[in-house]
């Protein structure tokens, strides 16, 4: 007997963008630098397979001293900052239920140490809230995406140190008060288990701060310092918003064992705790036993503070959002094997999967199993919050683009969520990546594209910023409309 299995009604329908990669205008309005201000475009032939920055403050300063001959695409974005009406009106043609923005910290408070917040960042966040309630889109928030003030992380090294936590949650407090009434799904931060790859992108943690036989455990250290940032942030939502749902993102990442060879499977095992470390935290309220060993193993010593187990243990997640975009492939050390694509979690290849033209191994199936793992391990509701294909697209003379490669990737990953939600996992939505064309996270291009909306510009800032519809926007524009049941 075949069982049928649908998208529960309400299911929210959307897409998702950060703040660094859309909104540009990023000396306007008092925003203060970022991170994310400092990354610099690199030129295909210059980029190695690990190309996420890691500086030091001089490096950042002498950065900023001859930033004139450099490209620093974050730094313009999609100018969402000035089009943000036009682009939520296209959201709204495509039928989204909810958008997931980010606010740039560094808007709000410019610094992140000041007291008073910025108001015209705040009044910035207000607009563009309105703008998607007239168009009965709801809002998805996250605190803070792959970025934070800039002077935090040369001033303390960002998370690393302790002081930030309460600058973060200053920050948090304020934003809470302030769109209360407005936004009602929040997540604190993005990808947190990133900052074992990306240290500065995750965490704005800064050379000078550690020595290199000291990283792994800096990297801890500032993990403790956003997981307590975090529940933080949670218990001060749950108090200002009452009716608000507040989660805490990961990098959905499966892994598979290279062979049936127990090793193998153990090593595919270990390497899914670089998200369960994070998600076991956060939703269970406690450190795994498995850290105590690896921490002793590896010679690390995190200092927390009294309280610390206390709040971690009375504020957990509302609900897991994570993004999925690949699978990866484990093997003990000595087997080796050819390294897969990815922007953070370099893997092995798998021989059964075929790849994006950056290396991503595309497997839907493997996010059918994550969501059932994920809701075996916490039975508690998800969110995808992130999945597409990053491709080049091609403008036909008539200004037409036919891209049924994203449709099929998409396509293969909602049949995937569907047979999920018919296996009983609580699924409450799914906002994929980039809707409309964004400056890449990893590589700073355009050219690496998500959207169902092309945005007319090049890795260099040139063109018209003119939107245009992808064959794709009818799609996924039929797919909303007939809550997943026409693919
Ligand atoms: C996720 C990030 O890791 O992947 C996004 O949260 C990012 O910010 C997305 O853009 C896709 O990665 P990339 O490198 O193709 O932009």
């Amino acid at each position: 007997m075949t069982f049928q299995t649908k998208f529960p009604q309400g299911f929210l329908w959307g897409g998702a963008t950060s703040a660094n990669q859309v909104e540009g205008a990023y000396n306007l309005g008092g925003k203060g630098l970022s991170t994310a201000d400092v990354v610099e475009f690199v030129e295909p032939e210059d980029r190695t397979s690990m190309k996420i920055p890691f500086p030091s403050i001089d490096e950042i300063n002498h950065i900023l001293k001859t930033d004139e001959n450099r490209v620093f695409p974050k730094r313009f974005g999609i100018d969402f900052y000035h089009n943000y009406k036009e682009d939520i009106a296209l959201l709204k043609e495509l039928g989204f239920k909810t958008f997931r923005i980010s606010i740039g910290w560094a808007r709000i408070f410019p610094n992140g140490t000041e007291t008073e917040p910025n108001e015209e960042g705040l009044a910035f966040y207000d607009r563009v809230f309105d703008e998607m309630k007239k168009h009965g889109i709801e809002p998805l928030v996250t605190l803070s995406h792959y970025e934070i003030p800039l002077h935090l992380s040369k001033e303390y090294g960002g998370f690393y140190s302790r002081e930030v936590v309460d600058y973060f949650a200053h920050y948090a407090k304020t934003v809470f008060h302030r769109y209360k009434d407005k936004v009602k799904y929040w997540i604190t931060f993005n990808e947190i288990n990133s900052l074992l790859m990306a240290p500065y992108i995750g965490t704005g943690l800064v050379r000078d701060f550690v020595p290199e036989e000291k990283l792994l455990e800096a990297k801890y250290q500032a993990a403790h310092h956003q997981l307590v940032a975090n529940a933080k942030a949670i218990k001060a939502c749950h108090e200002i918003i009452p009716d608000a749902q507040i989660g805490c993102m990961v990098i959905g990442m499966i892994n598979y064992p290279m062979s049936p060879h127990p090793e193998d499977a153990f090593a595919a095992h270990q390497d899914m705790h670089k998200t369960f470390f994070f998600t076991d935290v956060f939703t269970r309220g406690a450190y795994p036993s498995y850290m105590k060993r690896f921490f002793a193993e590896n010679d690390i010593h995190v200092n927390m503070e009294i309280g610390d187990e206390k709040l971690l243990r009375d504020n957990t997640v509302d609900y897991i959002p994570f993004s999925y975009y690949m699978s990866g492939v484990s093997a003990r050390p000595e087997e080796g094997g050819e390294k897969a694509g990815g922007n953070l979690l370099s893997n092995l290849k798998n021989p059964y999967l075929d790849a994006s033209d950056w290396g991503w191994q595309i497997d839907p199936i493997g996010l059918r199993t994550l969501l059932n793992m994920f809701h075996e391990r916490y039975e508690k509701p998800l969110f995808i919050v992130e999945n597409g294909l990053g491709a080049f697209d091609k403008v036909e003379e008539d200004g037409s683009i036919h891209d049924p490669y994203r449709m099929d990737y998409l396509r293969s990953h909602i049949e995937q969520m569907k047979e999920a939600i018919g296996d009983g996992v609580d699924l409450w939505g799914y906002t994929t990546w980039g809707p409309i064309d964004l400056v890449s996270f990893s590589t700073s291009e355009m050219s690496k594209r998500y959207g169902f909306i092309y945005v007319d510009q090049d890795d260099y800032g040139n063109g018209s910023l003119k939107r245009s519809k992808k064959d794709s926007f009818y799609w996924y524009q039929k797919v909303i409309a007939s809550n997943g049941e026409d693919l």
